[in-house]
């Protein structure tokens, strides 16, 4: 009996030592978030043993415990037909909600989930309708009497960077069709392109493809972007530097993020993680430096008394392995001021505890110094991936918050 308990009271201090981290008291709903984010680290452990098995590849593992747990709030609204489909190859997931009494054509938002280009769709092996972002494109049709297309880009590790950006490309290309429009009755004045996170950062480098194409330049109305991933130059902007431990997006995993989207090394993530791999004497990114300057982009209250991190030597091997770090494709806040000038009204959402609050901001900055009208929208105490987090066990008043203010702006913008 006794010592079932002291088993028990162990088990219980080790479960508590797991769960708890240290977090900044303006955070959401803390233990919530320490619970969602001891979850997400059980299961990224699980996939890593899963891995060492020899069973599969650990994203593979990692996305298929997500999608599972995004299962139990898979939901449906009986005013909104969904259907799976392809455009062009690329397979999509079209969510309609009802025109409104008048008008008979519809906007449009064709949407790009989040996931680090590796998780949360389901589109390999397993049902569809289990996908993680139904209950955030239910909620969009609905309200917006809209039609959302989900984009179900390929993945890491089935495909690796640039091949996710042609995917959207070649879905949007298709959608964008007078015949195709005409088909779901959308507006053609009346589409926004938009995403979270690694989806955010697609649209934003979908929209500036567009904007450099004369032909394709108006089609877009607006883009609207919640926290999105946008540069690889520095890994210790203010947000990374603030944020390095914070759920459920440390510094540490993001920059994994970036060497799987390259098929990179991941010997590197320790170097990166400290600007190794753009250290002064890297010349390849001596002349982007410039356009990514936080002391000019980020207001005061945000620098704080936070360093820039510029080593004067660090490894020059890794731009030379890994050159698409610096490509714009993978890194929209790179692009010139003239290819800026030409983009869409646009909405940033950031969130204060999130490692990629800087790149949203100085985003923002940039495309407001270019002539866009540009929305920010910050939340002090959002954390990242907080959006797509609304309903039971994982609803955080954030979450809602987040999701309603992007539908609001929408709404009202599209
Ligand atoms: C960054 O901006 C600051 C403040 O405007 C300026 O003093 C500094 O020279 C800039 N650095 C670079 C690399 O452009
Ligand atoms: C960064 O580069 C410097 C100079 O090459 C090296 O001494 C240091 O160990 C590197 N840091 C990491 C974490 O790799
Ligand atoms: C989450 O949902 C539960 C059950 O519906 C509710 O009691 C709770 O107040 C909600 N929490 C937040 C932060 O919305």
């Amino acid at each position: 009996m006794r010592s079932s308990c002291v088993l028990l009271a162990a088990l219980v201090a080790l479960a508590a030592y797991y769960v708890y981290i240290p977090l900044p008291g303006s955070i959401a709903d803390p233990w919530r978030l320490m619970l969602l984010d001891a979850t997400f680290r059980g299961a990224q452990q699980v996939s890593h043993l899963i891995h060492s098995l020899g069973l599969t590849h650990h994203l593979l593992a990692l996305n298929f415990i997500i999608v599972s747990f995004g299962k139990k709030s898979a939901w449906s609204s009986p005013r909104v037909k969904v259907t799976d489909t392809d455009f062009d190859g690329v397979e999509v997931r079209v969510f309609e909600g009802a025109a409104k009494p008048g008008e008979p054509l519809r906007r449009s938002v064709l949407y790009m989930h989040g996931g680090g280009w590796a998780l949360a769709s389901a589109s390999t092996c397993w049902s569809p309708s289990e996908r993680y972002y139904d209950a955030l494109c239910t909620a969009m049709a609905e309200e917006l009497n809209a039609v959302i297309v989900s984009i179900e880009y390929r993945l890491v590790p089935r495909v690796y960077f640039p091949e996710q950006i042609h995917d959207v490309v070649r879905a949007t290309k298709h959608f964008l069709q007078p015949e195709v429009l005409q088909k779901y009755s959308v507006d053609p004045g009346r589409i926004a392109v938009s995403g979270d996170s690694a989806g955010g950062n697609l649209a934003a480098a979908l929209v500036q493809q567009f904007s450099q194409d004369v032909n394709l330049r108006n089609k877009i109305k607006l883009q609207a972007l919640i926290y999105p991933v946008l540069q690889a130059l520095d890994f210790n902007t203010p947000s990374y530097q603030q944020n390095a431990n914070t759920p459920i997006l440390p510094q540490s995993v993001m920059v994994k993020y970036w060497v799987y989207y390259f098929k990179g090394n991941c010997d590197f993530v320790q170097a990166m993680m400290v600007n190794n791999h753009t250290s002064l004497d890297v010349q390849e990114a001596a002349s982007l430096r410039a356009l990514l300057n936080w002391t000019a982009l980020l207001p005061a209250s945000m620098t704080k008394d936070y360093k820039p991190v510029w080593p004067p030597t660090g490894d020059a091997r890794i731009i030379r392995e890994l050159p698409q770090l610096l490509d714009v494709r993978s890194a929209p806040l790179l692009a010139a001021h003239e290819v800026l000038q030409h983009l869409p009204k646009t909405y940033i959402l950031t969130c204060e505890h999130d490692v990629l609050r800087d790149d949203g901001i100085m985003y923002a900055k940039r495309l407001e110094n270019a002539g866009v009208e540009v929305t920010l929208d910050h939340f002090e105490d959002g954390f990242h991936g907080c959006m797509i987090f609304t309903s039971w066990p994982t609803n955080f008043s954030v979450g809602i918050r987040t999701r309603n203010s992007y539908i609001k702006w929408l709404d009202q913008n599209l």
